[in-house]
């Protein structure tokens, strides 16, 4: 087994050391689908352990001798974006079968939120429009920070509602980049949130405003954009038969 843990939670280690058991041992299933994540308590502190499935043969050599699992870039790439941004990052572990990568985990600490950006997209929020201009502003502040979340959907941006004003912080991070983004990278950023104009031009009204661009053309470019992706996924899902 290859491990990291956090100085700060070295108190976890017997977790991580049976990370297995106390995953199977948890009924709180958060979320299952490709990967599967579960909701585990140790000594009085909630967390987040999610197991990724196992990749398919080659990818389960390429894991382990070209690239970084996506459980150890889950846990890297949390730490380069710090707490203020993601769910604090435990710790990952990897092991193996035969020199090929088989179970994977990355743990975090558990974030209490309210709702995810996929409420607010589609409405179901009442005041969805204004934590659309916050959500404009969270990622424009993302992206001045020179980060870009290349998987930037409705089930990767958590929202918690408080006093001083929406926080939000985004999940689901082994596909990231760290580098100056060019207009084209910071649109086209949008196109996998929404497939209403409506609601993109709310996000991206506020966007413009903060970069200083223009309001009307910035929408038609992430527009063209979405459809060019859009119609995309399209042909792709045409030719694997869905
Ligand atoms: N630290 C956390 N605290 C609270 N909830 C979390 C945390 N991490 C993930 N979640 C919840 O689990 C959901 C799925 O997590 P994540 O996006 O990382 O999995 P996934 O890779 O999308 O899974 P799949 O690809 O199988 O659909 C999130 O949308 C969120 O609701
Ligand atoms: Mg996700």
């Amino acid at each position: 087994m290859n491990y990291e843990l956090h100085p700060h939670y070295q108190h976890l280690r017997p977790l991580v050391d049976n990370i297995e058991h106390y995953f199977q041992q948890s009924s709180v299933v958060l979320h299952q689908a490709r990967n599967e994540l579960r909701v585990v308590e140790f000594a009085d502190e909630a967390y987040v352990i999610k197991a990724f499935k196992i990749p398919h043969l080659i990818n389960r050599f390429a894991y382990c001798y070209l690239r970084h699992s996506k459980a150890k870039r889950s846990y890297d790439y949390s730490l380069k974006l710090g707490a203020e941004l993601c769910p604090e990052a435990v710790a990952y572990s990897e092991s193996y079968k035969k020199g090929l990568l088989d179970k994977s985990y990355y743990i975090s600490r558990h974030f209490q939120y309210d709702y995810t950006i996929r409420s607010v997209l589609n409405h179901t929020i009442e005041h969805y429009a204004d934590v659309l201009q916050q959500f404009a502003g969270f990622t424009f502040k993302l992206h001045e920070k020179d980060i870009l979340h290349r998987d930037y959907s409705p089930g990767n941006v958590l929202v918690k509602e408080q006093e001083e004003g929406v926080l939000f912080k985004v999940v689901d991070v082994n596909r990231m980049q760290f580098k100056k983004l060019t207009l084209k990278d910071r649109l086209f950023n949008f196109v996998r949130l929404t497939e209403d104009d409506r609601t993109l031009q709310i996000i991206i009204s506020h966007y413009a405003e903060l970069m200083q661009a223009d309001k009307a053309q910035l929408l038609q470019q992430t527009i063209a954009y979405r459809d060019q992706y859009l119609n995309k996924r399209a042909l792709k899902n045409k030719l694997r038969g869905r």
